[in-house]
């Protein structure tokens, strides 16, 4: 299978040494705001996994952990905002405290409709983590409570983000600009 782009010619946004310092202070806060909670996580495939591997191992607190998988009807890179569940919960959330572990927020359907989804399943309370925010790009209304980094309105891959299911395995985060 032949890369879009050569990885050699991405320009990197976020080192992965710069990811991994974050990822911990992240850790360190969630943990603090739920000291003495079980916590669920709920992570959204597939962008998100490689954060949440990250992430849960610098937690101080007793959680679980389960996947909500979607897809987006459209084009590769952007949103279209009509988004469907392929896998549900294994598990249900009523009654528990729930942190969403997202990838990225762009325009924020995908979360929009995430955040419908899980409510009415009655969780205790709903928060969420994103690695990635592109504040500019929002166009529902909708925030994360925990960001690892706001960046600029650029298509980004790698550390669990793909073009075209390409480039999750990325160790960094890589700027993927439109060809010309
Ligand atoms: P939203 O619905 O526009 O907020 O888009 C959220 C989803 O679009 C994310 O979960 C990603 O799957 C995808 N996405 C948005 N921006 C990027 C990007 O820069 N790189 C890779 N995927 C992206
Ligand atoms: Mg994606």
């Amino acid at each position: 299978m032949n890369y879009a782009v050569p990885v050699s010619n991405l320009e990197v946004l976020l080192d992965a040494e710069t990811i991994a310092h974050r990822v911990r202070e992240l850790a360190r806060e969630i943990s603090a705001d739920y000291r003495d909670r079980p916590l669920r996580l709920v992570g959204i495939l597939k962008g998100a996994w490689v954060f949440l591997g990250d992430l849960i191992r610098h937690l101080d607190l007793q959680i679980t952990v389960d996947f909500l998988s979607i897809a987006s009807y459209g084009n590769h890179s952007r949103s279209s905002g009509v988004v469907r569940v392929t896998k549900d919960l294994d598990e249900s959330i009523e009654g528990l405290d729930v942190l969403v572990v997202e990838d990225i927020l762009d325009t924020g359907h995908t979360f929009e409709y995430l955040r419908g989804v899980l409510e009415a399943h009655k969780p205790r309370s709903l928060k969420v983590v994103t690695l990635l925010d592109k504040p500019s790009r929002r166009v529902r209304p909708v925030r994360a409570d925990y960001v690892g980094f706001a960046i600029p309105d650029v298509f980004v891959v790698g550390y669990g983000l793909d073009y075209a299911q390409q480039y999750r395995n990325l160790p960094d985060v890589r700027v993927l600009r439109p060809t010309p």
